[in-house]
C-alpha cells in the first residue's frame, strides 16, 4: 500500500481549540507497531468531555483525539508481523487501551486495571487519516466485515464486559438505565445472553424509540411527564411487568446519581446491579446497607473491556447486535467540530456519529 508522507488530522490543543492540520507527517512505527489507515472513527462521550474541557486528556502535547477506530493495516513492524501475523491490507479495529503487554495484570487478562498508553487519550488517535497501534492490541476482523460497523467495536466491547458481569440467567427481567449508544447496545446484548424482558429507562423519547427499534420490550421515560412513555413509579412499573417482583438484573449505563439510586432501589431479591456509567471525580455512591443485605444483592462495577474484543467483533459481524441506528450519520474529518457540538447538544438525535475518511 502506498503511504503518503503527510496526512490530514484534527489536532486538539486545549478546550474548544482544535485545528485541521492538512500536512501532519504520517507517524513512524516501531517494530511492535502497525500503521492503520483509518476508515472510520466514532465519537465517544469522553471526546466531548475532552473537547469541551470537562475532563483532561492524558498528555500536555497537542493530541489527535478519537479511540473508536476501524481501518486497514498500511505498514507492519517486524515484531508485529512475526508475532501477530499482520499483513498490509488486513482489516482491523484498534483496542485503544494499550497496557504494558508484560504487566502481571495484562497477563491475567485484566489489562483494564493497569493502564498504560491509551490511543486518542495519551497518544494520537483516530481523527486522522492514519494512526499507530501496538500489534498486541490490534484486532483483526473478518475480510467481509463492514468497517463502518466495525468502528463501534470499542464501545460494544466495554458494554459486553458489563453485560457478562451481570451474569444473566435465562428469562430474567433486565433493566438498563441510560439509552446512550452503549445502553442501546446493551439492550441487544442482554437479549443475546438470555434475558426475558428488557426494560430501557431514559430521559428522552427519541433515544428510547431507538431502543424499541432495536428490540427493547419496555421503555420508561422517568423525566418528561408530557411523554407517552412517562413512568412516575418505576418500582410499580417493574412489578407490574415482572410477576410482582423487582428487577433481576440492572445495569447503570449512565453516571447520573439519581439513576444509580433508582437502579439499586428497583433491583429485587438475589439481583445483580452493574455500575457502568463513569463517575465524576467527587461522586459518591451510597446505598442502604440493610436493604441491599436483605435482598442478598450483588453490586459491582465494570471497567473497560479487558477480554471481550473477539466476541464483540463477532456480535457485530453476525448482526446479532445492530449499530446502524445508533451511528446516526457520518461526516468528514473536516466537520468534526460541528459533530462534537451536535452530540453534546443532542441535536437531531445525534447518538454516535461516525467520522469517515
Ligand atoms: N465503565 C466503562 O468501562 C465505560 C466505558 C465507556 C463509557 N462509560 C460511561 O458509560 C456511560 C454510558 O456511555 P454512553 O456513551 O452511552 O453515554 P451517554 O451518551 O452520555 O448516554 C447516557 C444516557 O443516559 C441518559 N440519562 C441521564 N440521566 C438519566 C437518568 N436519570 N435515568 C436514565 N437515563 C439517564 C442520558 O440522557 P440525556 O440525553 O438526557 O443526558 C443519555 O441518553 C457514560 O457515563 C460513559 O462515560 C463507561
Amino acid at each position: 500500500m502506498d503511504v503518503p508522507e503527510t496526512m490530514k488530522a484534527q489536532v486538539f490543543y486545549e478546550p474548544e481549540k482544535m485545528t485541521l492540520d492538512e500536512a501532519k507527517p504520517v507517524p513512524e512505527i516501531g517494530p511492535e507497531e502497525v500503521l492503520v489507515k483509518v476508515h472510520a472513527t466514532g465519537i465517544c462521550g469522553s471526546d466531548i468531555s475532552y473537547y469541551f474541557g470537562k475532563a483532561a486528556v492524558g498528555t500536555e502535547d497537542p493530541l489527535v483525539l478519537g479511540h473508536e477506530i476501524s481501518g486497514v493495516i498500511a505498514r507492519v513492524g517486524e515484531v508485529a508481523a512475526e508475532k501477530g501475523g499482520f499483513e498490509v491490507g488486513d482489516p482491523v479495529v484498534v483496542n485503544p487501551v494499550q497496557s504494558d503487554v508484560n504487566s502481571p495484570w495484562t497477563q491475567k487478562g485484566l489489562s483494564n486495571v493497569d493502564l498504560g498508553d491509551v490511543v486518542g487519550i495519551t497518544k494520537d488517535g483516530g481523527f486522522a487519516e492514519y494512526c499507530v497501534s501496538h500489534w498486541y492490541w490490534t484486532v483483526k476482523v473478518p475480510q467481509d466485515m463492514d468497517l463502518d460497523i466495525a468502528a463501534s467495536a470499542e464501545p460494544l466491547a466495554c458494554g459486553l464486559y458489563a453485560v457478562k458481569n451481570l451474569n444473566i440467567q435465562a428469562g430474567q427481567f433486565v433493566t438498563i438505565f441510560g439509552p446512550g449508544p452503549i445502553g442501546l447496545m446493551m439492550v441487544q446484548m442482554a437479549k443475546v445472553y438470555g434475558a426475558g424482558k428488557v426494560l430501557l429507562v431514559g430521559t428522552r423519547d427519541e433515544r428510547l424509540d431507538v431502543g424499541k427499534e432495536l428490540g427493547t420490550d419496555l421503555i420508561a421515560n422517568t423525566k418528561d411527564p408530557e411523554s407517552p412513555n412517562y413512568v412516575e413509579d418505576l418500582d410499580k412499573f417493574i412489578r407490574d411487568n415482572n410477576n410482582g417482583e423487582l428487577s433481576d438484573r440492572t445495569i447503570l449505563a449512565t453516571a447520573n446519581l439519581g439513576a444509580i439510586k433508582s437502579g439499586i432501589d428497583t433491583a429485587g431479591n438475589a439481583s445483580t446491579v452493574v455500575i457502568f456509567g463513569l463517575p465524576g471525580d467527587n461522586d459518591v455512591h451510597s446505598v442502604s446497607g440493610i436493604e441491599c443485605m436483605l435482598k442478598d444483592m450483588t453490586i459491582r462495577y465494570s471497567w473497560l473491556a479487558p477480554d471481550t474484543w473477539p466476541e464483540a467483533v463477532d456480535l457485530l459481524h453476525s448482526g446479532k447486535v445492530r449499530v446502524e441506528p445508533i451511528q446516526s450519520y457520518s461526516f468528514a474529518l473536516e466537520e468534526l467540530g460541528d459533530s462534537l457540538h451536535k452530540v453534546k447538544n443532542r441535536e437531531g438525535n445525534a447518538i454516535k456519529p461516525l467520522m469517515k475518511n
